[in-house]
């Protein structure tokens, strides 16, 4: 044999479609998707996104028919994010037992029952009229401890109206365990909890919140979320969550914390989540539209890289289209 030719031929294993299919290591299925959906309070339509072409708020009606729709494609679960008529220093409307999502819940688990997977994402962002995560100090900082009550209260309204998961995304010290110890006092101990562990202070949650209407009237969240430049802490929030009691843990953003994502993998045996966000999304529908990119191939090709990275579930406002498409 002549020295010149290689032994080693990868690319008989890239030849056809059929192949690289048998030898992916990696597979997109529905089940692992997630759906991030906006329901508001007092509209009677549904309001479309400038900022994220497709995604709306919806009324309670066209929330149930988006779940519907979802279910049937055969998503994984849905996660709600409820934008109250009123919003007030505390946040009441997050824990009322009428508020929006709180009735969002009651609807959704209603029609699905256990078919699917309602979450609901726990935070007071959408509520407070100041758009923080929490309750303020007279010198306007967030106050931690304060807050944890709030979420323990909210914890416990969004599991009487159906959450079958709450998800925490508010970054306080100590949210889990008071989340937990509340919902197990209230007799919800089967309510599993999805901490938001690893959130990123980042500008790709900028459409979110003209989806939320929940900008920070004054600073910004830089000292509850975490400094992109870190990767460490990442680590010492998901243990201190996992000692706290959460069942499952998040990183956020996605795409542009791959490492992260593949860290916290390599570091728990919990389920690791990961959250496409709005901007990521927006980014690529803002391509696509001037035909720079080419939106499906992006779309798959932005989600199984983060399941390769190592997340087992992936939150992703194209998670209907996708499921549909797999
Ligand atoms: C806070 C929350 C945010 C997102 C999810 N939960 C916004 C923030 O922290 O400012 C962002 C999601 C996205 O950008 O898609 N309740």
């Amino acid at each position: 044999m002549s020295a010149e030719f290689p032994i080693a031929r990868p690319r008989r294993l890239r030849r056809t479609t059929a192949i690289r299919r048998l030898v992916a290591e990696t597979r997109l299925s529905p089940a692992d998707l997630v759906l991030p959906m906006f329901v508001k309070e007092g509209i009677s339509e549904a309001q479309p996104l400038v900022s994220m072409p497709g995604v709306v708020q919806h009324t309670p009606d066209t929330l149930r028919k988006a779940a519907h729709e979802a279910v049937e494609a055969g998503v994984g679960g849905l996660i709600l994010f409820g934008i109250p008529a009123v919003k007030d220093g505390r946040g009441s409307a997050a824990d009322d037992p009428a508020g929006i999502v709180q009735k969002a819940l009651r609807d959704l688990s209603a029609d699905l029952g256990d078919s699917t997977v309602i979450m609901s994402d726990l935070c007071l962002d959408e509520y407070t009229d100041h758009g923080h995560c929490g309750l303020l100090t007279s010198a306007g900082e967030v106050d931690n401890d304060a807050t944890l009550e709030r979420y323990a209260s909210i914890a416990v309204a969004q599991a009487a109206a159906g959450a079958d998961v709450v998800a925490p995304s508010g970054m306080m010290d100590g949210q889990v365990r008071a989340i937990r110890t509340a919902l197990d006092r209230a007799g919800y101990s089967g309510v599993a909890i999805l901490a938001y562990s690893v959130k990123y202070a980042s500008a790709f949650y900028g459409p979110f919140r003209e989806a939320a209407e929940c900008a920070p009237q004054f600073g910004d969240r830089s000292a509850y979320q975490q400094d992109p430049a870190n990767a460490d802490e990442s680590i010492r929030e998901v243990l201190h969550d996992l000692d706290e009691g959460a069942d499952m843990v998040m990183v956020k953003p996605a795409g542009s914390y791959l490492d992260i994502v593949r860290r916290v993998r390599d570091t728990v045996d919990v389920p690791v989540a990961a959250y496409q966000v709005s901007g990521e999304y927006a980014m690529v529908e803002a391509a696509a539209a001037q035909g720079w990119v080419d939106r499906d191939r992006v779309i798959l090709e932005s989600l199984t890289s983060i399941r390769r990275a190592g997340a087992d579930i992936v939150l992703t406002y194209w998670a209907t289209e996708v499921a549909r498409g797999l």
